[in-house]
């Protein structure tokens, strides 16, 4: 029997943290080089990728209702390769569960794809859940080859994680923390700058355990390696996301102070404000340490916009451990933050811990939680009204003549007036709502 006929149209879905949409834009420029072409919007795919998220058990459950989402009418499917963090943890059971699945590929093994694709066309199965994270990154090719990129562009420097919170399965779908080389970084920027880049977000699941060596072969930390992008001319704008309270060292502070294109805004996760809470999720961080360390950060850059992730109802969670959550957030003034409820996941240590809290319990905690954490939003961009702030254009927005772009502590804004997409622009904030701000455009500068 003959194969087939290859894939001429491809489409990707990807879920979960911004590591996972940086994956999935490797993942289609590998295809574009095989000569894959992407659907059109609506249009029937050849090849269907699912770049899947595994921290929650909700974001793992909508793999499969996806899957049988892309049955057509006549009972047929695409090629479906199921990649991600659920490939990694799942990657058996899914082929046992979804007989329309015909490739699943881990975070650390989809630089083989092509090779897969090949094997799949065949008839085979195939899986591929490796981990070296290097040989991946080694293999892909150059970005920016086949794509144009986006004014504001994501860039991969770390990956996986050492610190087994208790209740995460990060270190075992995305492997020890590893660092991609200086050099292969600057590169990788340059390319992106090249392909109509302004604002590059460095990412990793800890980026400021990022370690290397710069150009002359001495060490440093995710700090030099900002001075170093910072230098690159066309580069306006640098941030990075996630860090982890124990990762941040005082050169990384003080870049706050000293880098102008390093953004003003920090996202550093702390999960709960009650340090018995803390010692069980093995955050190896108390509420005290980490509000003191927020005090060093607002020394060096008074403005920061801060951001942070909430769990409610980790295992024998009380109401007074909760409220010292609330309490904490009280104490920082959140420009933003994400907040789940807790949800066990296998193989994790606090899946089985005694103190499973009650389904109604977390609902309840989570709503009190989000209405504090909505209140400090709101107030971070009232008080931001009056602001004069450049802005990054990324797109158009619903209105005609309207932009939306990123103010420098990553809100959004919209405006009318003259600019183009991939612009920095001079506004006046002039009114604000919960998630947005409305801005007035000023005489261009000089820039
Ligand atoms: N490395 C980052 C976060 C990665 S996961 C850090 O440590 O900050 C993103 C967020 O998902 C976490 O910060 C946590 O708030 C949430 N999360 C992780 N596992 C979870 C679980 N089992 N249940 C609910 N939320 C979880
Ligand atoms: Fe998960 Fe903790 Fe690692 Fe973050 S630091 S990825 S929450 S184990
Ligand atoms: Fe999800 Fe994996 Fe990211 S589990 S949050 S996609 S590292």
């Amino acid at each position: 029997m003959r194969p087939p006929p290859a894939p001429q149209t491809c489409r990707g879905k990807s879920f979960g943290c911004q590591m996972t949409v940086y994956d999935g834009e490797r993942m289609g420029e590998l295809l574009a080089e095989q000569g894959l072409t992407a659907a059109e919007e609506g249009a029937d795919a050849d090849l269907v990728v699912l770049n899947t998220c595994h921290i929650r058990e909700k974001a793992a459950e909508k793999v499969y209702s996806d899957i049988g989402r892309l049955r057509r009418e006549d009972g047929s499917t695409p090629l479906i390769a199921v990649a991600g963090c659920v490939a990694q943890a799942e990657g058996e059971e899914i082929m046992a569960r979804a007989p329309s699945v015909r490739m699943v590929v881990g975070p650390q093994a989809y630089h083989r794809l092509p090779e897969m694709l090949a094997e799949a066309r065949t008839g085979k199965r195939v899986t591929d859940t490796d981990m070296p994270a290097q040989t991946k990154f080694d293999s892909l090719p150059a970005r920016g080859r086949t794509r144009r990129a986006g004014p504001s562009a994501f860039l991969t420097v770390q990956e996986g994680c050492d610190k087994f919170c208790t209740y995460c399965v990060v270190p075992y779908t995305r492997g020890a923390e590893t660092s991609r080389p200086f050099v292969d970084l600057v590169d990788e920027a340059q390319r992106l700058v090249a392909a109509g880049a302004k604002e590059v977000t460095l990412l990793g699941q800890n980026v400021n355990a990022w370690a290397g060596e710069d150009g002359r072969g001495r060490a440093i930390g995710l700090d030099g390696l900002i001075r170093a992008l910072a230098d690159m001319p066309d580069l306006q704008r640098i941030r990075y996301t996630t860090s982890h309270p124990n990762d941040m060292s005082e050169g990384l502070i003080a870049a706050h102070g000293e880098v102008a294109k390093l953004m003003p805004f920090l996202h550093l996760p702390v999960q709960s404000g009650s340090d018995r809470v803390l010692k069980a999720m093995n955050r190896s961080h108390t509420a005290d340490g980490y509000l003191k360390l927020l005090d060093r950060v607002r020394a060096a850059r008074p403005d920061i916009a801060l951001s942070g992730d909430f769990i409610v109802g980790f295992p024998g969670e009380t109401e007074a451990e909760f409220a010292e959550t609330l309490q904490l957030i009280d104490a920082v003034g959140y420009a933003q933050a994400f907040s789940f409820k807790y949800s066990p996941r296998p193989g994790t240590p606090a899946a089985t811990m005694a103190g499973q809290i009650a389904a109604e319990v977390m609902d309840e905690r989570l709503q009190r939680l989000q209405a504090a954490l909505n209140r400090d939003q709101l107030a971070f961009n009232a008080a931001s009204v009056g602001k004069r702030c450049d802005v990054l254009v990324e797109r158009t927005g619903r209105h005609a003549g309207q932009w939306l772009g990123k103010s420098p502590w990553l809100q959004s804004v919209h405006f009318h007036g003259d600019a183009a997409i991939g612009e920095v622009v001079a506004v006046e904030l002039a009114e604000a709502g919960p998630n947005s701000l409305h801005a007035r455009l000023l005489e261009p500068v000089a820039r």
